[in-house]
C-alpha cells in the first residue's frame, strides 16, 4: 500500500516537472545541515527510510566508479578468509564488476602483504570491455581517473602507493607479483554460463552493482552469482538493495560471517554518506530489527551449490592477454561514473 502511494508520487509531474525531485532536492539540502545525533534519532531515521523508498523508485543507472583499497575491513576479512583456505592449495577467487582493476589489485596486495604464503587464482569479470582492457593493463595516470570520474587513489596512504605501484613521472604501473594470478575476462555476472565457465570458486566478490539495477533484475542476477560459489564457499556482496539481498539470502539459507560485519558495513564512506538521497545510499544498522544480522552482513557462507549449470556461452570470453569486446549479447547500459 505504501509503496504503491510512494509509486504514484514519484511519477507525479507537474507542467513537465517532477514536484518530488524538487522536494527531494531541499529535503537533501536540509539533512545534509543536520548534525548526526539527530539524523540518528529513531523518528529522523524512520523518514529517511520513507526518504530513501520514495528515492528507490527512480530511475537507476550504471557507473564506472571505484577506488583503491575501498572499504579496509572488507580487504582484511579477505585476508584472513584466504589465509584460511589456503593452507594447502591455492585459493580461487572471482570478482565481478571490478571496474579499472581498483578492487582486483586491492585485493590481490592485501592477501599477498598480510599472507604471502597463501597462492591466489583470480578471476575478474566485468561488462564493460573498456575498463576490462584499462584494467589488465594496471597502469594509472596520478590524480583523477577520466574513466571512472573518480580520484581513485583518494582513501590510500603516500607508503601504500609506494608499495603497489611502481612510478614513472606520472603513471603508476601495478608491480608484477600484485598482477600475477589473475585472468581478466570481459562477461555479464548475469549469464547462467558463467558458473560453468570460471568453476567453482572458494570466494566470491559482487561489489557496488547490483544497486544499478532494478531489484527484480538484481535478484536473479545474485541468485546466478550464488552458483559461482563452491559449497562451503563465501560471497561478498555490497552495494546492493538490502531488501533484495535479505530476501536472496534468506531464500537460499545464506549464513551471515559475523567476522567484521559492522566494520564492513561502515567501511565504505560514499556508501554510507550517500544515503538516504542516492538509491545506492546504505542505512545505519538498526540492531532492533529481529533479522539485523543477515540484513546488514556483506559476506556469507554458502551451502551445496544449486545444480544445473550447463556448458559456457558466447557471452563470457577469456580476455588473457587481450581484451576481448563484450559481444552483441551485452546489455548497452550507460556507463557513467559517479561518488557512488
Ligand atoms: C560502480 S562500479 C564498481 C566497481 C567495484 N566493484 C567497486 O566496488 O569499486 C560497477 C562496475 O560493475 C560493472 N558491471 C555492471 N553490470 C555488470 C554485469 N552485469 N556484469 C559484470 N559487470 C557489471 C560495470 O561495468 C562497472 O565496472
Amino acid at each position: 500500500m505504501v509503496e504503491r502511494v510512494l509509486a504514484r508520487m514519484a511519477s507525479l509531474q507537474i507542467l513537465g516537472r517532477s514536484p518530488v525531485g524538487a522536494y527531494l532536492r531541499l529535503n537533501e539540502w536540509i539533512w545534509d545541515r543536520l548534525p548526526r545525533s539527530v539524523t540518528a534519532r529513531r523518528p529522523v531515521r524512520s523518514f529517511g527510510h520513507l526518504v530513501h523508498s520514495l528515492v528507490r523508485l527512480q530511475d537507476r543507472q550504471m557507473y564506472l566508479g571505484t577506488f583503491f583499497l575501498r572499504n579496509r575491513p572488507e580487504l582484511e576479512l579477505i585476508g584472513r578468509l584466504s589465509k584460511s583456505k589456503g593452507k594447502d592449495r591455492a585459493v580461487k577467487i572471482a570478482i565481478l564488476g571490478p571496474s579499472n582493476g581498483a578492487e582486483v589489485y586491492s585485493i590481490a596486495w592485501a592477501v599477498r602483504s598480510a599472507h604471502p604464503e597463501v597462492e591466489l587464482r583470480m578471476e575478474a569479470v566485468d561488462i564493460s570491455a573498456e575498463v576490462v582492457e584499462a584494467a589488465q593493463k594496471g597502469v594509472y595516470r596520478v590524480g583523477r581517473s577520466e574513466l571512472v570520474d573518480e580520484p581513485i587513489f583518494d582513501r590510500m596512504t603516500a607508503k601504500e602507493m609506494e608499495d603497489m605501484f611502481d612510478r614513472n613521472g606520472d603513471w603508476l604501473r601495478v608491480k608484477p607479483w600484485i598482477k600475477e594470478g589473475i585472468v581478466w575476462r570481459v562477461g555479464d555476472a548475469a549469464d547462467p554460463g558463467l558458473a560453468a565457465a570460471l568453476g567453482p570458486q572458494d570466494m566470491v566478490v559482487a561489489n557496488r552493482f547490483l544497486c544499478h539495477m532494478r531489484p527484480l533484475e538484481a535478484e536473479e542476477c545474485l541468485r546466478n552469482l550464488a552458483r559461482l560459489v563452491a559449497p562451503g564457499g563465501l560471497l561478498f556482496v555490497s552495494g546492493v538493495d538490502l531488501d533484495v539481498r535479505t530476501k536472496v539470502a534468506t531464500a537460499l539459507g545464506w549464513k551471515p560471517v559475523p567476522d567484521l560485519l559492522e566494520e564492513i558495513h561502515e567501511g565504505d564512506p560514499s556508501l554510507r554518506a550517500s544515503w538516504p538521497h542516492r538509491y545506492w545510499g546504505l542505512e545505519p544498522i538498526d540492531k532492533g530489527r529481529p533479522d539485523w544480522m543477515i540484513r546488514y552482513a556483506s559476506v556469507f557462507q554458502l551451502g551445496a551449490s544449486p545444480q544445473g549449470q550447463d556448458g559456457t556461452t558466447d557471452r563470457l570470453r577469456q580476455g588473457a592477454g587481450e581484451a576481448t569486446s563484450a559481444g552483441p549479447s551485452s546489455p548497452s547500459r550507460d556507463h557513467r561514473s559517479s561518488r557512488e
